[in-house]
């Protein structure tokens, strides 16, 4: 990706028309925010309640936890526990990377068929569209996995609250993969027996605005290739991530402090198909601008993983054939994102 496919110099040069790789096939564009069915909100859940003692209003959380994995593979989270400082100091280093000068954002340049470093992942060919959106990920845990060439050295406290962030986010999505479990009736710790030492990897997004939303997307549709996935949207950001529900795009409108958990691939093919990863995209903004990020937490990679047997049986036949997860990932980071497709290699 040259230097005109970056989009914050794209949008700094204000072109009179949208580059052609950025537009969009008709079936593709998104129908602008104005003009899509209000919103209905995706389910909400509070971690406190969950951790409750007291039986009933546990019992009842687990239950909205249920359903909203089951109906819609997506829920916001409240009261994680996460301080909000915490929040705070990484989307501050987030946006001091990306308003960098591009020369030193490119010392840390995404390698084609990877996905760490500066640039835009899931590009394979010269005909693809690109996504108006600029990338910046990182491997975190286990250390073992990161490279560290990439971790900038600026600004200068990236990478301790890039490091304290993951930790906190890596105990929310243990406590969360808990209930997920007795959610399904399973044991608490079934999880996190299974996935060894869990794979975290951090992805920052930032989409500048776009003078033409209704041509462009901000992220392909895609499911991911992770269990769980934690979003952090960016506070006084646009409304920008959208989710595939009954075959309608919808809007998810951002709760002030709360995070977005959605359901990977991975948990997909565990509970074969019961609780489901859903498809999602991003969308861009005429005037303003918006900055994601995005944890993916997923087993470690020698795990071989399929549908769990408690799950399987006559009404519910397997779905899906077991796997090795490093094997999966590899093929999900070396295909371009469209829709659900990666999980046919679980087919
Ligand atoms: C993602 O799916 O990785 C992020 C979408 C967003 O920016 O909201
Ligand atoms: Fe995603």
């Amino acid at each position: 990706v040259g230097h005109i496919d970056d989009v914050q110099e794209l949008r700094k040069a204000r072109p009179t028309s949208i580059p052609e790789r950025f537009v969009r096939d008709m079936a593709e564009r998104p129908k602008l925010a104005a003009t899509l069915v209000s919103a209905c909100d995706i389910p909400i859940i509070d971690l406190s309640k969950l951790m409750k003692r007291d039986k009933d209003e546990h019992q009842s959380e687990v239950m909205q936890l249920k359903t909203a994995c089951e109906e819609w593979g997506f829920f916001q989270v409240v009261n994680h526990g996460i301080d909000l400082s915490v929040l705070e100091n990484i989307e501050k280093v987030a946006k001091d990377f990306f308003m960098l000068p591009l020369e030193e954002k490119q010392k840390y340049p995404m390698a084609p068929g990877t996905v760490q470093g500066y640039g835009q992942a899931f590009v394979f060919s010269e005909n693809q569209k690109l996504d108006w959106c600029n990338m910046f990920a990182l491997g975190v845990e286990p250390p073992c996995i990161r490279n560290l060439k990439l971790w900038p050295s600026k600004p200068a406290d990236f990478r301790e609250t890039l490091e304290f962030y993951s930790r906190e986010i890596r105990k929310l999505c243990k406590n969360l993969l808990k209930y997920i479990a007795v959610s399904l009736g399973l044991k608490g710790d079934v999880f996190e027996e299974m996935f060894g030492v869990a794979v975290q990897a951090v992805r920052m997004n930032y989409y500048p605005p776009c003078s033409r939303p209704d041509l462009v997307l901000g992220l392909s549709p895609h499911s991911d290739g992770s269990a769980l996935t934690v979003l952090q949207q960016v506070k006084d950001s646009s409304v920008g991530l959208q989710i595939l529900k009954d075959n309608t795009w919808v809007p998810v409108q951002p709760i002030p402090n709360a995070l977005v958990i959605n359901i990977g691939d991975t948990i997909e093919v565990l509970t074969n198909g019961k609780y489901k990863s859903v498809e999602h995209r991003a969308v861009t903004h005429k005037d303003r601008d918006r900055l994601s990020i995005v944890t993916f937490y997923a087993p470690s990679y020698e795990i071989e993983l399929g549908p769990m047997p408690e799950l399987v049986d006559e009404k519910n036949p397997c779905r899906y054939r077991r796997y090795n997860h490093g094997e999966y990932s590899k093929h999900y980071v070396t295909n371009k994102l469209q829709g659900k497709r990666t999980l046919d290699f679980a087919k």
